[in-house]
């Protein structure tokens, strides 16, 4: 982008261009949306990400630990901590039985996870079954990795997935599903009956899924997160991945991980070490040391994001605004056509931080083809005052654009 944009049209450096793949990439729409929000001073419910850090008895861990313990490389794989402790943790919140030091690999946030998992297991004219809308980093890795990408396309209100949808998206080159649970940017939580599905047809089509399950402990109303690898036939072909920055509202944290059995964690570990090596010492220390914690620890953010996700949901009902349930996640959908907004979500996201000083994300964005237009997503992990102050400029832009 930089260079781009100092060189202008002058021919770049290198003979054929750069990646060809990245080169076709647009910008993300959450540095767009966020972009424009700091410039417009705007107020922001586009990116992800809460406006306070979580856990300080975490940051403090890791604030003693960079002055008291090593701060060299740590092993590729992970602190051997670390590694035991996501084993534990999953062990007492979801039942799965895991070995630390042969299943579990640490990563730079699950964005490294993803990229490794798809970098180490897919051989070029693979073929990878994905779930539209899809979290923006899935399908340029995917393609970097030489693989076509398959789509099964859900939509609002439910985002169920289909046995025709499935059949319709595998194939005999199927190589790996790429399935996110509970899904960024639709904020639903896979009923069992779906997982059902998905795990049948992996286990018939002989197919490995990478889980990104980041948003696992961000789950609402009672609901438990149930992940695919506990379902029959997944335990040994199941890539599940985590991000402490979602677990301790700790985003810029990256520290992430894939659990897997042996041979999978084996290759993911292989391009691990070719992409990072390894992540932070001492950030990994902290996130062993919080991951210690019982159900009692993580309740109270828990209700505070829930109460957020009500408070923004009750103030756009009020102002006459229809919203999707939100089951999991920071983010509540908002139904542009079902509040009476006959525009679609590019245009309105657009006209909404320009004309009204409100950042969303637009869903179709989260979409490579066939996209759905008609909802935007909000995000609610912020204070009291900026949900309010984004419900009122929400109601401006309505008024403004009707
Ligand atoms: C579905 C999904 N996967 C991965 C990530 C990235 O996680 P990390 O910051 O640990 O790389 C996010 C962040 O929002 C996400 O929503």
């Amino acid at each position: 982008m930089l260079i781009a944009d100092r060189h202008g049209k002058a021919p770049l450096p290198g003979k054929s261009g750069f990646n060809p793949v990245l080169a076709a990439q647009p910008r993300t729409i959450f540095d767009v949306m966020s972009g424009l929000a700091r410039e417009l001073d705007a107020v922001n419910l586009g990116q992800g990400f809460p406006d306070e850090d979580g856990a300080p008895d975490v940051r403090e861990f890791a604030a003693r630990s960079l002055m008291t313990d090593s701060n060299q490389y740590p092993p590729a794989p992970g602190l051997i901590e670390l590694r035991e402790a996501v084993a534990d943790h999953y062990l007492r919140f979801q039942g799965l039985d895991l070995e630390g030091a042969g299943e579990v690999v640490v990563t730079s946030g699950a964005t490294e996870a993803l990229a490794a998992a798809i970098l180490g297991l897919i051989a070029p004219g693979d073929e990878v079954v994905m779930f539209q809308p899809l979290y923006d980093a899935y399908l340029p890795l995917v393609r970097l990795a030489g693989a076509t990408a398959r789509f099964v396309r859900l939509e609002p209100p439910h985002w169920r997935i289909t046995a025709e949808a499935l059949a319709q998206a595998f194939s005999p080159k199927t190589k790996l599903v790429l399935f996110n649970n509970p899904l960024n940017p639709s904020a639903v939580v896979f009923p069992d009956e779906d997982l059902r599905l998905l795990a049948a047809a992996c286990v018939k089509h002989d197919v490995i899924a990478v889980c990104d399950e980041v948003w696992e402990h961000v789950v609402f109303d009672g609901r438990r997160h149930a992940p695919l690898m506990a379902l029959p036939g997944m335990r040994e072909r199941t890539v599940k991945i985590g991000s402490a920055g979602k677990i301790f509202s700790l985003t810029g944290w990256k520290v992430g991980w894939a659990c897997a059995s042996p041979p999978i964690a084996q290759a993911v570990a292989k391009a691990h070490a070719f992409l990072t090596f390894t992540t932070s010492p001492n950030l990994q220390r902290a996130v062993a040391y919080g991951l210690g914690k019982d159900a009692a620890y993580f309740a109270p953010a828990l209700q505070g994001f829930a109460r957020s996700r009500d408070r923004l949901a009750a103030g756009l009902k009020a102002e006459g605004f229809a919203v999707l349930p939100s089951q999991g996640t920071y983010f509540l959908l908002l139904d542009l056509k079902a509040s009476g907004i006959d525009m679609d979500d590019q245009t309105f996201a657009q006209r909404a931080v320009r004309e009204a000083g409100v950042a969303t994300i637009p869903v179709s964005s989260f979409y490579a083809e066939d996209p759905v237009t008609s909802v935007v997503r909000l995000c609610f992990s912020k204070k009291d005052s900026t949900l309010d102050a984004g419900v009122e400029r929400l109601a401006r832009a309505r008024k403004l654009f009707s």
